[in-house]
């Protein structure tokens, strides 16, 4: 039988930015009397990026290639506007068999890709073509697959101006964004954690209005309330120790560094293994340490040419403090955000800001969408590129 993995840009490990959803073998999904929703193979099918049969018998090679849709995973295919690749694996006699090479060649003339299958011992013990290629090299093929078209679709939206009411332009192309977003969880025990109110909304309109910009973007992404934008590459970090060991590893490749996230500053010094009881104990008292601060670290191993971004989220004295902290971290760009004002700071849509730079300009803006004051952050980029 064959098995459907379908990736999917979400939130997943350091370097695999796509989910993978895996259909086994016994499962029939659609046509089953079993299963309450009677479309399952449309709902499923409007939100994949790529379809990724591995590995395809002669069977659904040829069904997809006449457009028979009589279970779960052909009917997927017809309904699905995502690309497609297929790595087939089968007897030789079965792979040689005109049949299956014509419905091959259909199927590559209707634009699917395909991964050859290569020389080998086969399951039915004998030796010939038909073994399915390297898991390694079909999934870097897939990844191929993706890129292109993540390309494709803001090309698409550049040249169509698409996007509401941001332009689509192509002024950072050349540029890799590395970008902090969220909030940071520090253990206390395998239950609790300490954390805070950091949506991950403003180091996500960054990274989207780079990537819209022509950028590269690269998310180090601890805990938010919303997902990251698609066509960015997504690495997840929890505490500020992995955010930290994430950023750190990314960082060579990095043209620009934006810290948005909300690091927590102290975590437990001990995580305990197992969960606190509270019998017995009327209070607790939690011993904390300094966590690593990632933008000044940045900072001070930053190569020539590298920019380095910061927030400043305060409740007082918002530019003078933002001002320090520039100073004190060594930064090009600090964006300085008082948290207590109606419609900036935490978990909301908007902000209002104040850019400040380390050539003297302030910028002082007001009220406007999360996007919008990406948009203008970026501008500031492009600004200090020139000069
Ligand atoms: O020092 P403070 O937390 O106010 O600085 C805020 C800026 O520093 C933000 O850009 C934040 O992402 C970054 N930061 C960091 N690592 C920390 C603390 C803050 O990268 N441990």
């Amino acid at each position: 039988m064959s098995q459907l993995l379908v990736r999917r840009s979400h939130r997943v490990q350091p370097h695999r930015p796509y989910q993978v959803f895996s259909l086994p073998d016994d499962q029939e999904y659609d046509y089953d009397p079993a299963n309450p929703d009677p479309i399952a193979h449309i709902n499923f099918s409007q939100d994949i990026d790529l379809l990724l049969i591995v590995p395809a018998t002669a069977n659904i090679i040829a069904k997809f290639a006449n457009g028979v849709a009589d279970d779960f995973l052909s009917s997927t295919y017809l309904a699905s506007t995502a690309p497609v690749m297929i790595a087939p694996a089968m007897n030789t006699t079965m792979w040689e068999q005109p049949a299956t090479q014509r419905n091959i060649q259909r199927l590559k003339a209707d634009g699917v890709h395909f991964v050859e299958p290569v020389a080998g011992e086969l399951a039915c013990k004998t030796v010939g073509t038909g073994k399915l290629e390297d898991v390694e090299n079909i999934v870097s093929q897939a990844l191929k697959v993706l890129s292109e078209k993540t390309k494709k679709v803001i090309k698409e939206n550049i040249e169509a101006g698409r996007n509401g009411d941001f332009a689509l332009k192509n002024d950072l192309s050349g540029e890799r964004l590395l970008i902090t977003v969220g909030g940071t969880r520090e253990a206390i025990d395998p239950v609790r954690f300490i954390s805070n109110h950091s949506s991950g909304k403003m180091g996500f309109a960054v990274a989207e209005a780079a990537r819209d910009r022509g950028a590269e973007v690269t998310v180090v992404c601890g805990v938010t309330a919303v997902e990251p934008p698609n066509g960015v590459a997504v690495i997840n970090a929890v505490s500020a120790r992995e955010m930290f060991d994430a950023v750190m590893k990314e960082l060579a490749n990095a043209t620009v560094f934006v810290g948005a996230a909300a690091v927590a500053d102290y975590a437990p010094t001990n995580a305990a293994d197992a969960k606190i009881k509270k019998e017995n104990q009327d209070k607790l008292i939690l011993e904390l340490k300094k966590t690593p601060d990632i933008l000044s670290e940045v900072s001070k191993r930053r190569k020539k040419g590298q920019l380095v971004i910061g927030f400043a989220a305060e409740t007082n004295e918002v530019v003078t403090y933002a001002k320090i902290k520039m100073g004190k971290k060594d930064l090009d760009m600090v964006i300085a955000n008082d948290i207590t004002k109606e419609g900036a700071g935490f978990n909301t849509d908007t902000n209002i800001a104040t850019i400040l730079t380390r050539v003297g300009s302030e910028i002082e803006l007001p009220l406007m969408s999360k996007r919008a004051l990406a948009d203008r952050i970026l501008d500031e980029i492009l600004k200090i590129r020139a000069a």
